[in-house]
């Protein structure tokens, strides 16, 4: 039954703990497979081709145990391979992530915007689609963060690094009159606090999370996958499995920190572009 399969999500790391975070607020009885691909983190300065290479072989992982539906909680992953999966898999939901240019460009009052992501995902067609359909007579400011990413992933997501490299993107933005920030990477909502000291209380920030477990959840019902299988009524509460390619110690300290939640974390490793547990490499 579709009940016991979990919905599959990926990112480069940490940041997809930011959406997972949103999922489970939205969908407490699925099961939810995450897989943090931290041997290879960051994604954002990889170009297209190589994330999308991972993101492939990262899919067939989630689908070979068992995924009813793959979320993908990384924009740069998105970019790189959220049209590619679609094709190969038309079968499969989907979901996947673009900076919310959108909702930024309806709500901005001074007409600018900022948008942090990263460089693979502001050289993406998705990005550019966006800003070309959504932010017509809107200035919209880029900064792709160099160096936050591993920040965060060091568990310094509000360190002096970490302020250092966003205020040297922020405030050249605020000097344009930005009214809006754009969270166009899913590790930055764990630079909130860093981000709100910089650009004060009247700045509006987005973060596109709650939209995205909104979207999980209306295609799971269009598909029939919802764990409860009826009306949203259940009292069982789904668990989360948590994979990395990296260092499973160190995934689960974030975790404990990030989400203050005590996980067990399984190691696989990449071999030959395929991920395989520990064990099958033998
Ligand atoms: N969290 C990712 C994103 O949303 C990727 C960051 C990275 O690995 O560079 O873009």
């Amino acid at each position: 039954m579709t009940s016991s399969q979990p919905i599959g999500a990926f990112d480069s790391g940490v940041g997809g703990l930011s959406v997972l975070r949103a999922l489970r607020a939205q969908l407490p009885a699925e099961d939810i497979l995450y897989f943090a691909d931290q041997a290879h983190v960051p994604y954002g300065p990889r170009g297209l081709d190589e994330v999308r290479g991972f993101s492939e072989a990262i899919a067939r992982y989630l689908i070979a145990e068992g995924a009813k539906l793959i979320v993908i909680p990384c924009n740069t992953a998105s970019a790189a391979a959220l049209k590619p999966l679609r094709q190969l898999y038309p079968e499969l939901p989907i979901v996947g992530m673009e900076p919310a240019v959108k909702p930024a460009a309806e709500h901005t009052e001074s007409g600018v915007v900022g948008v942090l992501a990263t460089p693979t995902t502001f050289e993406g067609e998705l990005y550019a689609s966006v800003v070309e359909r959504f932010a017509q007579g809107v200035t919209v400011l880029q900064d792709a963060c160099p160096g936050l990413v591993e920040e965060i992933e060091a568990g310094r997501a509000n360190g002096p690094e970490a302020r250092r490299i966003l205020e040297a993107a922020l405030q050249p933005m605020l000097a344009w009159g930005m009214d809006t920030v754009v969270l166009g990477c899913t590790h930055y909502p764990f630079a909130f606090d860093t981000i709100r000291d910089i650009v004060g209380p009247a700045v509006r920030l987005v973060d596109p999370a709650p939209a995205v477990a909104r979207r999980v959840e209306s295609l799971l019902a269009e598909h029939a996958l919802a764990a409860t299988g009826e009306a949203g009524v259940t009292s069982e509460r789904g668990s989360t499995r948590y994979v990395t390619s990296g260092d499973p110690a160190a995934l689960q300290q974030r975790v404990r920190e990030l989400l203050a939640e005590d996980a067990v974390v399984e190691g696989v490793v990449w071999d030959d572009g395929e991920v395989i547990t520990a064990d099958e490499r033998g």
